[in-house]
């Protein structure tokens, strides 16, 4: 069958199938891993119609299941990738066993804990990671110093930290007292380290970092190490998505 000008990108394809994310996908392709009926793929522009088959490292992709979301209670002294280069526990090999493979929407910090959002599509997970998206990040901090409210409410206008601008902050300081405090802080974006980079350049040292909230969706009471399916309904309508959308049509 000759390459079809029509169709949809092969990198959205393999993330839909929960292989990996659109940018790992195409990763893949440049790595010459990626097979259009057959033959190697070398460009991500390249469109995939009906009926063609897309293979990674030799194996065909199945059809994709339906999109799924979960939240998860991240423990301290996990990283979240797939292989760590220093061979650190990962996310992924410590999720309960009757998940299917997923992927994450963004990533926490090593000692990060909190609520991290794991879908089976690679595609959910990048709408839901785009700062466009304007989703609120709350997070529960422990710092070592003695902050000040007046030094957070500057932060609501934003910071520019060595060359990097961040939006506004919103923190609120819930207990001070000896050497450390306890403050809620609200982010949009979800920059690189975005909390513990901004905590710092007021001088204070993030000692421990919490997500409680993304978006419309909270950690509430769900024990560490644990997940729970999001029902498709709920997180369908908070994304203005329709049933189904989000496999071919
Ligand atoms: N901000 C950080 O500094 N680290 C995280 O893991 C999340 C937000």
């Amino acid at each position: 069958m000759a390459e079809p000008s029509t169709g949809e990108r092969i990198a959205k394809i393999i993330a839909r199938a929960g292989i990996c994310s659109r940018r790992d996908a195409e990763k893949l392709i440049a790595e010459g891993r990626v097979a259009l009926d057959g033959k190697t793929v070398t460009t991500p522009a390249t469109k995939v119609g009906e009926g063609h088959v897309v293979a990674v490292d030799g194996k065909p992709l199945t059809e994709p299941e339906s999109a799924r979301l979960w939240r998860y209670h991240k423990p301290s002294g996990l990283v979240v990738t797939h292989k760590d280069p220093q061979g650190r526990p990962t996310v992924f090999t410590n999720l309960p066993k009757q998940l299917p493979r997923v992927v994450s929407v963004g990533r926490l910090d090593f000692n990060t804990e909190g609520l991290l959002l794991l879908t089976n599509d690679g595609e959910i997970a990048r709408r839901l990671e785009l700062p466009t998206g304007g989703w609120v990040r709350k997070y529960r901090v422990r710092l070592f110093g003695k902050p000040t409210q007046a030094q957070f409410d500057k932060l609501a206008e934003g910071v520019t930290i060595d060359g990097v601008k961040y939006g506004p902050v919103i923190a609120d300081l819930e207990r001070s007292g000896g050497t450390h405090a306890w403050a809620t802080v609200s982010i949009k974006e979800g920059k690189n380290r975005e909390v513990k980079r901004v905590m710092e350049s007021l001088g204070l040292k993030v000692a421990r970092l919490i997500r409680v909230q993304f978006g419309p969706f909270h950690l509430g009471q769900l024990a560490e190490g644990e997940v729970e399916e999001i029902p498709a309904k709920l997180w369908r309508e908070h994304l203005g998505i329709g049933r189904k959308k989000t496999k071919p049509e």
